[in-house]
């Protein structure tokens, strides 16, 4: 029997601003931001939206009454908590009708979160088949108006169902987990904003998959070769690209340029997204898987998850037979294409209107799973 990934989708909020406008506003070369930092477009969610409501509107879009019954367990990978105690994933299970025999619980470690939930629901899987786990990976990355964090900003989810005998990506047991006491991002308790050491993070990062790798392929003996893609947590889309170039610069020029070819396909929905936190590495994966003409059933893909504080892994999967009609490219290009574009002033505007959740507020927001208002510090929604 074989676990992984059956199903996988993912959901942004409809606004979004261009990175040459935040450029000019911010008096900062726009090649800064569309080169040096590798984004085009970034993910800007108003404040009747939170990571409920995406996780919601993501996994609408994949499962099936029938799997609603079969999942038992609702895992949410978030570093975007809306509460200290109440797990997002128990009003998820509600909002999606999920039958009520099953664990719902939120995972927290940055941007890692998400891998967490995978692999525990993969080994839940392993000891029933015949049951599902759904693993939301939803955040809000925000870092605070002209903040040096701002252009990496983003917002969204990525629903995935995890089952026996998935259609989409068998995860193989070869992970390599890595665990540093390190202050590189991070946010107290109360704290709007995260705490970032810029340089401290990308060195962290980059050293983190370093010392992943070479650990993997200390382990297996496995070669870069042995992989069709390669794909990663992308808090901006240069990022993992960095990583990437350390450990090949050794290569054959024809295997760094297939690699950098395959990376380049895991970025495309990113560019116009932003960061996702614990959702980057799973956007770059359906970015890759759609993207892509170059990969076949039975390839072996690699992916890099990093947490700031710092966790990180490298786990493998290999591509099921007729994956690609488990794909939504067009749904996904189309959720992009319809979004609004704001200026640089009502980016600034809905970016300062938080929700104050001691004030009781209605809003009318039209997508189909959002906030319908605040009662007595208890957020109710809007269902589809
Ligand atoms: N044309 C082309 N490129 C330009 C340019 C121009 N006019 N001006 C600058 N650049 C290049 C720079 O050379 C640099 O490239 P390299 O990194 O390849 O040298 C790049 O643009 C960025 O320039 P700076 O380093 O000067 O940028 P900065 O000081 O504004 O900081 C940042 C960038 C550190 C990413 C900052 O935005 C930040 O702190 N972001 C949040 C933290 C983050 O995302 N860290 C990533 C690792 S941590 C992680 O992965 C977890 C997570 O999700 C947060």
């Amino acid at each position: 029997m074989t676990v992984g990934i059956d199903k996988i989708s993912f959901f942004v909020p409809p606004y979004y601003i261009d990175m040459t406008d935040l450029a000019h506003a911010r008096d900062v070369d726009p090649n800064k931001f569309h080169i040096g930092i590798g984004q085009d477009q970034m993910a800007v969610n108003p404040a009747s939206q939170d990571i409920i409501t995406f996780a919601a509107n993501a996994a609408e879009k994949i499962l099936t009454d029938e799997d609603k019954q079969a999942i038992n367990m609702v895992i949410v990978g978030t570093e975007s908590s809306i509460d200290e105690s109440k797990a997002s994933a128990v009003v998820l299970h509600r909002l999606m009708g999920i039958q009520p025999f099953a664990r719902s619980f939120e995972i927290k470690e940055a941007c890692y979160g998400a891998t967490a939930g995978l692999m525990l629901a993969k080994n839940h899987i392993q000891q029933n088949p015949d049951k599902k786990v759904l693993v939301i990976a939803a955040d809000i990355a925000k870092y605070g108006l002209n903040s040096g964090g701002e252009p990496t900003q983003g917002a969204g989810a990525v629903a995935m169902l995890i089952s026996s005998n998935p259609k989409i990506l068998v995860l193989n047991d070869d992970n390599v987990s890595l665990t540093q006491d390190i202050y590189d991002f991070w946010r107290p308790t109360n704290h709007a904003y995260p705490i970032v050491d810029g340089p401290l993070s990308n060195e962290t990062y980059i050293a983190s998959f370093g010392k992943v790798w070479q650990e993997y392929v200390r382990r297996t003996g496995k070669t870069f070769n042995d992989f069709a893609a390669l794909t990663f947590h992308i808090p901006y889309t240069k990022m993992g690209k960095k990583a990437l170039l350390a450990q090949i610069s050794e290569l054959p020029e024809e295997e760094q340029n297939r690699l950098l070819a395959r990376y380049e396909e895991s970025i495309v929905y990113s560019r116009r997204i932003g960061n996702l936190y614990t959702g980057s590495l799973y956007l770059g994966l359906v970015s890759l898987l759609e993207n892509s003409t170059f990969l076949n059933a039975g390839d072996q893909i690699g992916l890099f998850s990093y947490g700031s504080g710092a966790v990180a892994e490298f786990f493998t999967g290999e591509l099921a037979a007729g994956y690609q009609e488990q794909l939504n490219p067009s749904y996904h290009q189309q959720l992009l294409a319809d979004r609004s574009q704001l200026t640089i002033s009502e980016y600034e505007t809905m970016f300062s209107e938080t929700l104050d959740i001691d004030k009781d507020q209605s809003f009318n927001d039209a997508t189909p799973f959002s906030i319908r208002g605040i009662n007595n510090t208890i957020r109710t929604y809007k269902e589809n």
